[in-house]
């Protein structure tokens, strides 16, 4: 993937144990296709080599507002003003300070005080030990430098270097890049409350068996990572699956059909936007037996009954938030032939105003897709390429009918 492809990023060094996990984070946005401008402090240099920076970087790295390298001798302008952005990472407890007071005493500061402030965002990934972060006086000076238009990271809680537990810690690399890419991407869904289902459900028989659908989640999971890039405020309604919460997505687990639709039944009442992508098992053993069913010797296999699952899609979108037009409906449809008579079929039979077919077998637990899109205009296909593009192209797309219906 390259989602960060043209953007010029100057990535910051300064003083702390977490420069190990820069070294990792300049390489992912390397490889996400980004540029990347190594500057390191003094103090950086006790922690890591500009070695190892030049060699992930492919650049020389700068550390002096005295580098001869410059002809005018200005690294803190010539390097900011190519910038998208300034990213330092890990940025330490005195370092925030001294942006806070717009001091300029080394070549990292120098340039985040002289970058143009409209056009070079300063997003700032802190790193330091909980009491540190606990300091009233870094809390002030978090606050302040968001007042001041910076871009702060969470931290991340846990076992640190110090040998402390607690909040402090610096971002994972890849959770720094997720927030970056998050940082670029076009707010085209902000002030939307998006409602995702995703994943199978799973129908208990007894307390070992049950039967379920074939769905690995990722096209959902996609989904909510990429209406939550869009600005979105994202709940995500999740069967039984394996696979990391996107960040800053809220998770609900759930197990059956049911479970699935008490969830959504409690969450559609706040949202804006309801994305069905999860494979609700159609039917479910009328009576889930409370003991383990045992072979008697008989030969006979145990007589199941099935009762029909409610249809959750179908509901919510007789509901009055979708009638009053509060609420769109978005529903998906796995097929494995006839895609768009299937598609078109359901549009109506779902009474949604967006329809996403896809080719069930050809995507099941696969990391790629194709989508062909219904409306009521006519269809639009989305070719094959990652789920997690086609969830952004899906999310424009959403974001275009939106802007149409207000
Ligand atoms: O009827 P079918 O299962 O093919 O419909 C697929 C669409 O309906 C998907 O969006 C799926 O999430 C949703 N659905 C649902 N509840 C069901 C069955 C399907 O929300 N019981």
């Amino acid at each position: 993937m390259n989602d960060l492809a043209g953007k010029h990023i100057v990535l910051g060094l300064t003083g702390g144990i977490a420069c190990y996990k820069a070294a990792e984070l300049c390489r992912a946005l390397v490889k996400e296709g980004a540029t990347v401008q190594v500057v390191m402090t003094e103090a950086a240099g006790q922690f890591i080599t500009p070695v190892t920076m030049q060699a992930l970087s492919n650049r020389p790295v700068y550390h002096s507002q005295w580098d001869p390298r410059e002809t005018n001798n200005m690294a803190h302008i010539n390097l900011s003003r190519e910038a998208d952005a300034i990213l330092i990472a890990p940025a330490s407890a005195d370092f925030m300070a001294k942006l806070l007071h717009g001091r300029a005493d080394d070549l990292l500061s120098l340039m985040c005080l002289a970058r143009p402030i409209d056009q070079v965002p300063l997003l700032v990934a802190p790193a330091m030990n909980r009491e540190m972060w606990a300091n009233p006086a870094t809390q002030r000076n978090v606050a302040q430098l968001q007042a001041d238009g910076a871009h702060v990271f969470a931290v991340g809680s846990g076992d640190q270097a110090c040998g402390e537990t607690g909040d402090g810690r610096m971002l994972e690399p890849q959770e720094l890049l997720e927030e970056v890419i998050v940082f670029f991407a076009r707010k085209s869904l902000r002030g939307q409350r998006v409602l995702v289902t995703a994943g199978p459900t799973y129908e208990a028989i007894d307390p070992v068996r049950g039967i379920t659908n074939l769905s690995s989640g990722k096209m959902g999971f996609a989904i909510a990572r990429a209406a939550r890039e869009a600005g979105a405020d994202v709940t995500l309604v999740a069967g039984p699956v394996h696979l990391p919460t996107p960040r800053g997505v809220r998770r609900l687990d759930v197990r059956s059909a049911r479970d699935m639709q008490q969830a959504v039944d409690a969450e559609v009442m706040n949202a804006t936007v309801f994305v069905a992508t999860a494979a609700v098992a159609d039917w479910r053993p009328a009576n889930a037996a409370e003991q383990k069913i045992k072979k008697d010797g008989s030969g006979q296999a145990p007589a199941l009954t099935f009762v029909e699952n409610p249809d959750i899609l179908a509901g919510v979108a007789q509901g009055a938030r979708a009638k009053s037009g509060a609420l769109y409906c978005v529903g998906f449809a796995a097929e494995s032939h006839d895609l768009l008579a299937n598609a078109q079929a359901k549009l109506a039979r779902k009474g949604v105003p967006l329809l996403v077919g896809n080719i069930g077998p050809a995507t099941f637990g696969q990391d790629d897709n194709a989508l062909l899109l219904v409306d009521a205009q006519g269809t639009t296909e989305l070719p094959r390429a990652s789920k997690i593009d086609l969830a952004r192209q899906l999310v424009a797309e959403i974001a275009r009918r939106l802007g149409k219906k207000t």
